[in-house]
């Protein structure tokens, strides 16, 4: 009987599996009710009396090794299994998530490559500005409620060190530094002292464009709008500008163009108008060329300024400018298609 018990001993040391359904093997054919061990609890009452004590703690101490060892093995099984064991190095890997480009600089770059086609180039300029690049230079009169603590953000309670309301105060830095022909656009960040609504933002984008030459006129003007909105929202896109004022152009206009989700028959969007408002534009008024060193009776020149938030909300049926700002990975994972 000792003999037998030692055999088994050896064996149990022995043993190994390469899955885990051999491990259920062992178990059975060592531990389980008919197993050997057990077969030897069974054989014990032939045992001599006097060996009992002996081969009774042998078969015990048996059958603990033998339970340790098949829990042992059965223990790395799971354990790799936890691990992601049993690799298959043969399966496709975990696709990366590598972010996606933000829908405002999705829609700003159009608009960059847009312009480019027509060989606008671009230039950018400081987001704290000072009074006259913001507004006396572009003939902003001195009592222009523009510049009122309601609109503009001014920074240290100093008038003229502030946030700039809008992105022509790149015309006037332009055309201090350059002299024609300027065809260049000004992508940036400009800041009002607005309450955040769906509809409107503290902090948004503008793009702004200008044309400075001998002879540009206001059809060249609308040509290049109309080109610039079919390249944006399609070839179907038809364009409509509206007699509007801005102090520092002259004629100046605001351009519709047909609304993109209903054609121009009327929706939602459009208000039921079937155009959408996307800029503002004129001619460049001869007195700030002159302020920024131009010769108006030589030149004359063109100049827009669109919301990249609008635009884009308009592109993709967004309904609140706020997701813009909310770095919501659920909002910004839909734009990841289009890297
Ligand atoms: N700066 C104007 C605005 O912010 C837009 C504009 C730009 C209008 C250029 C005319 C010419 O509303």
């Amino acid at each position: 009987m000792l003999e037998k018990i030692k055999e088994l001993r050896e064996e149990l040391e022995q043993i190994s599996a390469s899955a885990k359904q051999e491990v259920e093997e062992l178990r059975i054919k060592y531990i389980s009710k008919k197993g050997l061990i057990s077969q030897l609890f069974a054989d014990f009452k032939n045992v001599e009396a006097d060996q009992k004590k002996a081969v009774g703690q042998a078969i015990n101490e048996l059958k603990e090794f033998a339970l340790n060892k098949i829990n042992e093995l059965k223990e790395s099984f799971e354990a790799a299994e936890n691990a992601g064991g049993q690799t298959d190095l043969t399966m496709p890997a975990e696709p990366l998530r590598v972010g996606s480009r933000h829908p405002l600089s999705i829609v700003r770059n159009e608009i960059i490559d847009i312009f480019a086609r027509l060989g606008f180039t671009v230039a950018e300029g400081p987001e704290i500005e000072d009074d006259w690049h913001v507004f006396s230079a572009l003939n902003f009169p001195p009592e222009h409620p523009a510049r009122d603590m309601q609109d503009t953000f001014f920074i240290e309670k100093d008038p003229d060190v502030l946030l700039r309301t809008h992105t022509s105060s790149v015309q006037v830095r332009v055309m201090e530094k350059t002299q024609p022909p300027i065809r260049a656009i000004f992508p940036g960040r400009v800041f009002r002292n607005e309450a955040i609504s769906a509809r409107a933002h503290c902090i948004f984008h503008q793009v702004e464009g200008l044309y400075v030459d001998e002879n540009v006129s206001f059809a060249d003007l609308k040509q290049t709008l109309l080109y610039f909105s079919r390249e944006l929202f399609g070839e179907k896109t038809e364009i409509r500008l509206r007699p509007s004022y801005f102090p520092f152009t002259e004629p100046s206009a605001e351009m519709d163009v047909s609304c993109s989700i209903c054609g121009g028959k009327g929706c939602n969007v459009c208000k039921y108008t079937g155009w959408l408002e996307i800029l503002g534009c004129g001619m460049v008024d001869p007195n700030v060329l002159e302020l920024c060193g131009i010769d108006s009776k030589k030149y004359s020149g063109f100049a827009f300024g669109m919301g990249i938030e609008r635009i884009t909300m308009l592109k993709y049926g967004i309904k609140d400018i706020r997701h813009f700002f909310e770095n919501d990975v659920r909002f910004l994972r839909q734009f990841e298609s289009t890297i």
